[in-house]
């Protein structure tokens, strides 16, 4: 009952010329994605350039941050309806990126979080432990802390609009992925969680993504795990062809859905 859902997390990469082409190659290579639902997230100076090259294509896209606020004075912050009027689907919110290089709290990414919702996107939440963490066998402990806190205050519906993911800090750009039973487990873990913050339904519906050295190879292995639900994709979203590969490896089998 759950699509799976992959997506590129393009960071601070993607000039326009390389952005255009980059989101053709996607686009002319997912023509009719069969089980999977995929959207790209390219810096924020881009997104323009690559609506235009979606548009009209089962691709969305998405942007990988935001301000809490709709506007007023925050010099070099964008709010969640500038997003949501370049046809954004997608925000990426609560990135360890985030958290750890721009010192993000969790009230931060809580206000965000209800912003985006307010405004019609899906923010995609993400959480997950350091490696000193996973070492003293906090993961679940964390995890669970970030989870709260980012969807504190938030109704059932609005939760039911969210999309999670899963991204150990010590997999991220590293090449070292979770082992699928590692992310299983966290998966797992964590859908416990949205059953009783929201409800079983919710549960059962709500898209809970890994992150963290997702390559070709390692793709359907990941993602075919019952409670994985796709892929949130750094480095290997800036080839084409590799993306295109995680994202049909990443389908569900039958080509429709999964359980
Ligand atoms: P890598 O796929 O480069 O490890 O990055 C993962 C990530 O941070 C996606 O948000």
């Amino acid at each position: 009952m759950r699509t799976p859902l992959v997506v590129g997390n393009w960071k601070m990469h993607g000039r326009l010329a390389e952005a255009r082409e980059l989101a053709s190659g996607v686009r002319d290579g997912l023509k009719r994605p069969r089980g999977v639902e995929v959207a790209l997230c390219p810096p924020f100076t881009a997104l323009p350039a690559v609506a235009e090259v979606l548009t009209g294509s089962p691709i969305g896209w998405g942007a990988q941050n935001c301000h809490w606020e709709d506007t007023g004075a925050f010099t070099g912050e964008i709010g969640p309806g500038m997003l949501a009027e370049l046809g954004c689907r997608f925000v990426i919110l609560g990135h360890s990126e985030r958290r750890h290089l721009f010192r993000e709290t969790d009230d931060d990414i809580a206000r965000k979080v209800a912003a985006a919702l307010r405004h019609g996107l899906q923010p995609l939440l993400c959480v997950g432990e350091t490696a000193e963490e996973r070492r003293q066998g906090l993961t679940f402990t964390v995890v669970e802390g970030q989870l709260r806190a980012g969807w504190a205050g938030l109704r059932a519906d609005e939760i039911a609009r969210s999309v999670l993911a899963y991204e150990p800090v010590w997999a991220i750009g590293t090449g070292v992925n979770a082992t699928p039973a590692q992310a299983a487990e966290v998966h797992g873990y964590l859908r416990g969680l949205v059953s009783e913050l929201a409800s079983k339904e919710t549960a059962q519906s709500l898209r809970i993504l890994y992150g963290g050295s997702v390559k070709p190879d390692n793709a359907a292995a990941l993602t075919q795990q019952p409670d994985i639900d796709g892929a949130l994709v750094g480095g290997a979203s800036l080839q084409a062809q590799g993306f295109i590969t995680i994202a049909k490896k990443s389908a569900s089998r039958g080509g429709s859905s999964k359980e």
